[in-house]
């Protein structure tokens, strides 16, 4: 059987209005715009505000996208949400979403996947289409981090923020969209980036409260090691399985977790700098959306040029690196 091609036919992104500076961080705990700017590349970070839910922001991107592919929500077969800040832990954040959108035709599920979940989800939205499953399936990474950071942890609040990117998936020829993808998961690592109580092993409680356990946990120095020295292997996998090489790949889309990794990808993988997205100093680490976030942006501003070769790459909780070359059909 001649698998059909899978191409994005829809992207769109969406993040909160109310923006924290480094600035704003520097009266919360004790850190300076320095060390944030030379350690992290961050300036600003959006967050969701007190009457907004995590399926409010995936709400929001998801009609961008639904309306750039010139599509209603009755159309979708299936929507996928990609989160670790689900509204609840059930009903899922895409069945939330399929109600709020009025998607009364879709199959959902979640990936809670974390930083990964972007390509994760395109991957495999993209096999339901590929087999002919379904032809409209809607992508959703989004997340509200900033609900679940420590905030008397200057080591992690400092980083994160808030925000959604979404993709339409649709058919195309076949060969045309996705090209291919690796995805590798490290489970020896998941202890440096957890929410140490927030499942059935420690259901939160008040010793969970007192300790802050139910908040984000990471050991930020192990897993820039993994990311630095994972990144650009799993991204050099994707490109062979895809039969192209580094001086083909048009942009990079990165999760957005440090600037230092994105650069250090770049040189590893002998890549440009410049091809390299990064706006990561107004966003932040917002984990799942940042990918979104950072594909739309270079959409929007047209960089992104039909027929440009994209490598999208993930890293995070798990540990997990998950990567995709896609052709930019739209
Ligand atoms: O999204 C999921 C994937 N996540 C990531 O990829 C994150 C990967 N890790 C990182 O990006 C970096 O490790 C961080 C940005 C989290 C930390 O940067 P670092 O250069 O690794 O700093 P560090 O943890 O080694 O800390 C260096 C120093 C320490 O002080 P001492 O022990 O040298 O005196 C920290 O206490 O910086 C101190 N520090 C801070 N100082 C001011 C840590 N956080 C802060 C802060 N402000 N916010």
């Amino acid at each position: 059987m001649r698998l059909r091609g899978c191409s994005i036919a829809g992207l769109g992104s969406y993040a909160p209005e109310r923006i924290l500076t480094n600035a704003d961080l520097e009266k919360i705990v004790d850190t300076t715009d320095e060390w944030i700017v030379t350690h992290t590349g961050m300036k600003e970070r959006h967050i969701i505000a007190d009457d907004q839910n995590c399926s409010d922001l995936a709400m929001e991107a998801s009609k961008v996208a639904l309306d750039d592919a010139g599509m209603e929500a009755k159309d979708l077969e299936l929507i996928i949400v990609g989160t670790v800040t689900s509204d609840t832990l059930f009903p899922s954040a895409s069945a939330v979403l399929e109600h709020k959108l009025g998607a009364n035709r879709a199959a959902t599920f979640d990936m809670v996947t974390g930083c990964t979940a972007f390509v994760d989800g395109i991957v495999t939205g993209a096999q339901f289409i590929q087999v002919g499953g379904y032809d409209n399936v809607l992508v959703v990474a989004a997340e509200a981090l900033t609900r679940i950071t420590n905030w008397e942890d200057r080591s992690t609040c400092v980083l994160f923020g808030d925000g959604a990117g979404a993709v339409i998936l649709q058919p195309d020829e076949p060969g045309k969209g996705l090209l291919s993808y690796v995805m590798d998961t490290q489970g020896f690592a998941g202890e440096f980036l957890s929410l140490p109580s927030s499942g059935s092993a420690w259901p939160p409680d008040e010793k969970a409260l007192a300790e802050n356990a139910t908040k984000i946990y990471m050991n930020g120095h192990e897993i820039f090691k993994m990311a630095v020295r994972g990144v650009p292997d799993i991204a050099r996998q994707a490109m062979k399985k895809a039969d192209v090489t580094s001086a083909d790949i048009d942009w990079v889309v990165m999760h957005q977790a440090n600037k230092r990794i994105l650069e250090a990808a770049a040189d590893r993988l002998g890549i440009d700098r410049e091809k390299v997205v990064c706006n990561i100093e107004k966003y932040g680490n917002t984990s799942a959306a940042s990918m979104g976030l950072a594909l739309d942006e270079i959409y929007r501003d047209g960089r992104l040029q039909t027929g440009d070769l994209v490598l999208l790459v993930g890293f995070g909780a798990g540990f997990c690196l998950s990567a995709t070359v896609l052709r930019w059909e739209k």
